[in-house]
């Protein structure tokens, strides 16, 4: 079996990391949260106190960032300069901070550059907002993932409330739409589904039915 380039894009909580896990472990596939790499960079920016106006400080940065993917089928472990911060760049600070990084062109440019070296040989799922339409403009599939707010912020709500935190999800509505904004208003690479890509609206999906759907198309083109 051919190993395929597998995009798929969607705006915060749509239900893409989930799906695209456990699509790469029934398939055997490299999972790549690009979102993750671009919370990396906030963090950085964030240890060294980079004013994000200054382009010249970010390019220091970006010239010497190493960031790590550890993979693993239980989930993968991002390391960035050699510590690992999986669990650090999930918390809300970072949240709104890597979308607000996420606008500069140079921070997309080493992104997309590493992106692309991760993913070129194939046997990858890579999910973000911009790997249909400019990381593998040519991927093998694409999938652009939708679900409505209210659908999102409990998808989050929930996910908390399972790690023991409390948050309100008036609030995690707010951080979402303010985040879709964000991420669709941008000039450079904004959230935008491919115009060949399939859209999977999942806000009456279970997990099961995303994994399930997004399987029948790729098992589709074998037969
Ligand atoms: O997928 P996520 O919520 O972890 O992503 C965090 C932020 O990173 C998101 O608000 C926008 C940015 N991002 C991006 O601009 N392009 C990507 N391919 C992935 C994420």
């Amino acid at each position: 079996m051919k190993k395929y380039i597998i995009a798929i894009d969607g705006p915060a909580a749509s239900g893409k990391s989930t799906t695209a896990k456990r699509l790469a472990k029934k398939l055997k596939y490299i999972y790549i949260d690009t979102g993750a790499m671009y919370r990396a960079c906030a963090l950085n920016a964030l240890w060294e106190n980079i004013d994000l106006k200054d382009i010249e400080a970010l390019q220091k940065m970006l010239s010497k960032i190493d960031i790590k993917i550890k993979y693993s089928e239980n989930g993968n472990r991002i390391y960035l300069n050699g510590k690992d911060v999986t669990e650090r760049i999930r918390e809300a600070d970072i949240t709104k901070l890597s979308s607000e990084i996420a606008v500069i062109g140079i921070v997309r440019e080493k992104m997309v550059e590493l992106q692309r070296k991760i993913g070129e040989n194939g046997g990858v799922i890579m999910d973000g907002r911009d790997i249909g339409t400019v990381v593998f403009p040519n991927a093998d599939f694409k999938f652009f993932m939708t679900a409505d707010v209210k659908t999102r912020a409990k998808r989050r709500w929930k996910e908390a409330k399972e790690k023991g935190e409390n948050l309100s999800l008036e609030k995690i509505e707010k951080e979402i739409e303010w985040r879709d904004k964000n991420d669709s208003s941008r000039d450079i690479a904004p959230l935008r589904k491919a115009d060949d890509a399939i859209e999977i609206d999942t806000s009456k999906l279970s997990i099961e039915e995303q994994v399930n759907l997004i399987l029948s198309y790729i098992k589709g083109r074998e037969e």
